[in-house]
């Protein structure tokens, strides 16, 4: 069985070796991260080292396939952690076994999507998303690299989310919308037209909040 190492052994490190462990395709390696001490044993599996020990523990042999663990607070780090190692080192999609995704769906390397999402035809997702438990993606939306959703996010048809967004717990968007890279929700927002000005957005209908931190 194929071993899987993460980037990150905090809380959604925690999250994404579990859905390895729903999904029984790959066995846990440990985690890499660098506020954490070599040998500590977390919960999903032992602290194998630094973010930098990554290329020489792939030679020797520790593990086979990589996963990014940093959350929606690091979403510049996140996409630094893929870009890093995405050239030498496999990262592999990862569906939770009780998510469904109809056939037509998509999905880039290093994508997660948890338990309970339902992913409607044409939908495309690209490198390095993540999605919690419960999102509803409905059919031909496309999702750009870096993104992450919050649980029970819903989007309607047609949507085109760009690069590096966070959607927040409960974020609604209606179809035929399109969000620009770079743009955050908080939890239960709801966008009803375009957003092409990259910020925080909060509230019914949503509205800008201040600029992205
Ligand atoms: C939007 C958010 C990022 C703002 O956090 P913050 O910068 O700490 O902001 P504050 O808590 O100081 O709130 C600022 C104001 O916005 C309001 N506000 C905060 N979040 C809101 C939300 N989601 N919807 C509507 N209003 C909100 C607050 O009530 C406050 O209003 P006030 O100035 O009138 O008192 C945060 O509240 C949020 O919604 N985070 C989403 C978390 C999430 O989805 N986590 C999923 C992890 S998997």
């Amino acid at each position: 069985m194929p071993k899987l190492a993460i980037i990150g052994g905090g809380d959604l490190g925690q999250q994404i070796a579990a859905i390895a462990r729903a999904h029984g395709g790959y066995e846990v390696a440990g985690f890499f991260d660098d506020f954490q001490q070599v040998g500590t044993n977390t919960n999903g599996g032992p602290i194998l080292g630094p973010i930098d020990d990554i290329e020489a523990q792939r030679g020797q042999g520790t593990f086979d396939a990589l996963l990014v663990g940093i959350g929606y607070k690091h979403i510049d780090f996140r996409r630094q952690c893929f870009e890093r190692f995405t050239a030498t080192i496999p990262f592999p999609s990862l569906v939770h076994p009780a998510a469904h995704l109809e056939p037509t769906v998509t999905l880039g390397a290093g994508t997660i999507v948890g338990a309970g999402c339902v992913f409607d035809g044409g939908v495309s997702v690209a490198e390095n998303c993540y999605f919690n438990p419960g999102c509803i993606i409905a059919h031909d939306t496309s999702i750009g690299a870096n993104s992450f959703c919050g649980p029970g996010v819903t989007l309607a048809g047609f949507i085109t989310i760009e690069e590096d967004c966070f959607l927040g717990v409960g974020t609604t968007v209606i179809d035929n919308i399109r969000i620009t890279t770079g743009t955050q929700t908080g939890g239960g927002t709801v966008v009803t037209t375009d957003i092409t000005n990259p910020g925080l957005y909060i509230g019914v209908p949503g509205r800008k909040l201040r600029d992205r931190v």
